[in-house]
């Protein structure tokens, strides 16, 4: 049985798994990464790569990485929120695992996993959206993965949705990921529990008492505490996810879009205004089919089995 080994790396863990080609993760194991040392961050790579390898035949080992990947699946270019820059991953874990090795955006990888083993199947036109840290996106057409002309295709995230808006990590202002992602959502209820404490009360009790030390799990808890400011964060992310996803169905026409990723564990909280901001803002409506929005199946494990599915396929 040929097995391959699927990586994902985000910015607080580095998540491994042995994949057999049905998508099944055999053996798994988890590090926490080394965020702002690129050295090191190879290192723990090769150290969860050699202990799941170890007593298996491995075919390949595939990456999958938050950041902007070259067309050769090689370098991480640049990565808006990790310490990559100009990042030979690829060299680096091959020499130090002695396996073929190849990179993918993380993203990208889960998007793949999704269509072929989760909510995606059988669906040959997929958009989906991965909210996080920030927003990764992966498209699906035709049943092929779009990676773009340089590897770079698909950073739906840093699409513009609000002039001269909130700083990004890419340097841009006014990015998507700005305003729908996990990050946004803490700064959304962190700006209003400071402007109207009164709307904020679960929450602030909850973080001590400081509007900058709220954190996500408690804006998702206090919001399922009924507390107004955790509520506004939930609908105002919602808001704007809905929206980008109505401009990436004016370009793509997807048939249908998977929200994945940490804050999508909530999505019970944000999932309905998402679908009528989405439904609202489509370019056409009543005159074109309305993309299934469905939530991701494979949770955590997605990233993993795409990054050891394309590995397969390299
Ligand atoms: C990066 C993407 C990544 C996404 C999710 C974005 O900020 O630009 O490359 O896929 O975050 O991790
Ligand atoms: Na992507
Ligand atoms: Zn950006």
């Amino acid at each position: 049985m040929a097995l391959t080994i699927g990586v994902d790396i985000g910015g607080t863990k580095v998540a491994a798994g042995l994949v057999d080609e049905h998508g099944e993760i055999v053996a798994q194991t988890l590090r926490s990464t080394p965020a702002d040392y690129p050295d090191q961050v190879a290192q723990t790579i090769a150290e969860v790569i050699k202990e799941l390898a170890h007593g298996h035949q491995v075919e390949a080992v595939g990456l999958g990485a938050a950041g902007f990947v070259d067309e050769t699946r090689s370098i991480v270019r640049f990565a808006p929120n990790l310490a990559w820059r100009e990042e030979p991953l690829r060299e680096k874990v091959a020499a130090l695992v002695g396996l073929p090795v190849v990179v993918e955006n993380d993203a990208n990888a889960m998007a793949w996993a999704e269509a072929r083993y989760g909510a995606g199947r059988g669906e040959s036109h997929i958009v989906c959206v991965t909210v996080g840290t920030g927003i990764g996106g992966g498209i699906v057409l035709g049943g092929e993965l779009y990676r773009g002309r340089w590897g770079m295709g698909a950073e739906m995230g840093h699409m513009q949705v609000v002039q001269r808006g909130r700083l990004c990590g890419c340097g841009n202002l006014g990015c998507w990921e700005r305003y729908a992602s996990g990050s946004a959502l803490v700064e959304e209820a962190r700006v209003i529990a400071a402007a109207e404490p009164r709307r904020a009360a679960t929450l602030l009790e909850m973080a001590g008492g400081s509007p900058a030390d709220i954190e996500g799990e408690e804006v998702t808890e206090a919001a399922r505490a009924g507390d107004d400011a955790a509520l506004s964060a939930f609908a105002s992310i919602g808001h704007w996810l809905g929206q980008g996803m109505a401009d990436m169905a004016a370009v793509l026409d997807p048939g249908c879009f998977i929200l994945g990723g940490g804050v999508s564990r909530a999505a019970d909280l944000f999932i309905d205004r998402v679908r009528e901001s989405f439904t609202r803002a489509l370019t056409g409506s009543g005159h074109r089919p309305v993309a299934d929005i469905r939530l991701a199946e494979l949770g955590a494990s997605a990233g993993v089995v795409g990054a050891a599915d394309l590995a397969r396929r390299r």
